[in-house]
């Protein structure tokens, strides 16, 4: 396919972008955040002073993708500690605003732990609210170190099973910069193959209904310099079928006990078309991400939307006029009922391999996954 199709990537401004940052201003501790709802139209920040502003910031995907949730969880609870609030509340309310994600319970719950140590400890509500900040921050220091990693071993893994280089890649939603403490997972790997010269190109599914695919990961790819193309969702099987495919890369959201595998919605259609037409489709995530708690994919509860995500299209600088619940222009009928899963599931049998910073998981057996958690719990 002609080479027309490719963004130029010209524009060279840093991939750091951060997401998520702790502030002590004068007036107290907060939790500032790349809203990500305006993106990329305008670089804006959502300051949180408790941590009810932060639940809305998650319900309405200001702050999103899976380990940033964690990550986001964890300074959640510290931010209640600091200021006071009752920790045990908040901690619920962050670990329950969105149901699918582990990492957000996940880290909601390493934060929550570190306060119940001290205070255990004989330590005061001080020194237990500055043990929950010191749990959040490792948090965050430890996912942009596992980012590292899992490009290292995505990279080693795309050179084995695509010797030659070259690769031409398709992701799906976002989980870049903007979804980590570091560079991120599945991008991640896809930046370190155009650093060092193997990538010919990333095809971006735009990623309806939210676009985080056209939003935010043609803004990463964009500023990462990289050859990148977007496509609506429903043009990748046209491209599988023209050859222009050789691997999919995409992260997670939970990764359960049996290897299945849930991500943003329309990742499963790309299992069964990556396939059908053998090509190699891996998930890269933390380990925070696999949940041995849950047993297979049919256990994960995924999160229903709201269906004027579908019904309308939302354009936030554009005023609307007589739009429906979510203020956005009507596309279908007033009162049209919409299917809106957040998220699908991959069963393991479609994955070639799942890729975390302890390395590549392949094929993708429970005994593996299993193996794999514990191999990184001993560390
Ligand atoms: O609804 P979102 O935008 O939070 O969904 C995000 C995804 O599905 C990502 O692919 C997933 O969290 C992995 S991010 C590394």
């Amino acid at each position: 396919m002609a080479d027309q199709y490719a963004h130029s990537g010209d524009d060279k401004r840093p991939t750091e972008i951060p997401a998520i940052r702790w502030e002590e201003p004068p007036e107290g501790p907060v939790l500032v955040l790349l809203d990500q709802t305006r993106l990329p139209a305008e670089e804006v920040e959502r300051v949180c002073t408790d941590a009810s502003a932060l639940v809305e910031a998650i319900r309405s995907l200001a702050v999103r993708g899976a380990p940033l949730l964690g990550i986001a969880g964890a300074y959640g609870v510290a931010l209640a500690a600091v200021r006071g609030f009752d920790v045990d509340e908040a901690a619920a309310a962050l670990a329950g605003a969105r149901p699918t994600a582990v990492n957000l319970a996940v880290g909601v719950r390493r934060a929550q732990s570190a306060h119940e140590a001290a205070l255990a400890k004989g330590g005061d509500v001080r020194q237990a609210a500055a043990a929950a900040l010191a749990a959040a921050r490792q948090l965050h220091r430890e996912d942009a170190e596992a980012s590292g990693r899992m490009a290292e071993h995505g990279l080693a893994l795309l050179d084995e099973l695509l010797p030659g280089g070259g690769h031409r890649i398709l992701t799906h939603c976002n989980t870049g910069s903007l979804v980590s403490g570091g560079e991120g997972t599945a991008f991640a790997v896809a930046l370190a193959a155009h650093r060092t010269g193997r990538l010919r190109r990333l095809w971006v599914d735009e990623t309806r209904p939210l676009l985080q695919g056209a939003r935010l990961t043609a803004y990463e790819a964009a500023r990462s310099g990289m050859a990148y193309t977007l496509l609506t969702d429903n043009a990748a099987g046209s491209l599988f079928a023209a050859g222009e495919v050789d691997a999919v890369l995409i992260g997670a959201d939970r990764i359960t006990a049996d290897g299945s595998v849930a991500n943003k919605v329309g990742s499963y259609p790309l299992a069964v078309l990556a396939r059908y037409h053998h090509v190699p489709f891996i998930v890269v995530a933390p380990v925070t991400t696999v949940d041995l708690d849950t047993a297979d994919g049919a256990s994960v509860e995924v999160e229903q939307r709201p269906g004027h995500e579908v019904t309308e299209v939302t354009a936030p600088q554009v005023p609307v006029v007589g739009a429906e619940a979510g203020g956005g222009i009507p596309v279908a009928p007033l009162g049209t009922q919409a299917y809106n899963p957040a998220f699908d599931v991959t069963p393991a049998e479609l994955v070639t391999a799942i890729v975390t910073e302890e390395g590549a998981v392949s094929p993708v057996t429970a005994e593996a996954l299993a193996e794999m958690c514990a191999r990184s719990r001993r560390v």
